[in-house]
């Protein structure tokens, strides 16, 4: 039964990777000197999301590695486990229309297979 005096939990949570490597290390990060734009996704993130008023069912969040640098910037939206890859401030948009509001996962901007197989379950390991 819908709870509408409580606070309601959020749909989605936007893992965004804030990680930068110092200036001359030659490991990729997602927040990088050599790219102006990867450091200002998360603002673009939390500005897109208000703008839309819709920054209290989606909420942006920021976390170090999220272990897929080679292809950074990355953002991991749950639930889902929905990996997405490569983002400029256009993509996020897109993300924004298409998954969060529309529904519909952005395929061409989902992490490749080969980097994202099947997870593993713990239970499976014990
Ligand atoms: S630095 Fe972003 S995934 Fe590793």
């Amino acid at each position: 039964m819908m709870n509408m005096n409580g606070m309601p939990q959020p749909a989605f949570y936007i893992f965004k990777c804030q990680q930068s490597a110092p200036p001359g290390m030659p490991k990729p990060s997602c927040v990088s000197q050599n790219n102006p734009e990867s450091q200002e996704l998360f603002q673009h993130l939390g500005q897109e999301l208000m703008k839309k008023g819709i920054i209290a069912t989606t909420l942006p969040i920021q976390t170090g590695c999220l272990g897929r640098c080679q292809q950074g910037p990355v953002i991991l939206v749950e639930p889902g486990h929905t990996m997405y890859v490569n983002l400029t401030k256009e993509r996020i948009d897109r993300i924004i229309e298409e998954h969060i509001i529309g529904g519909n996962v952005v395929q061409e901007f989902v992490i490749d297979d080969s980097f994202w197989g099947e997870p593993i379950s713990p239970a499976s390991l014990v």
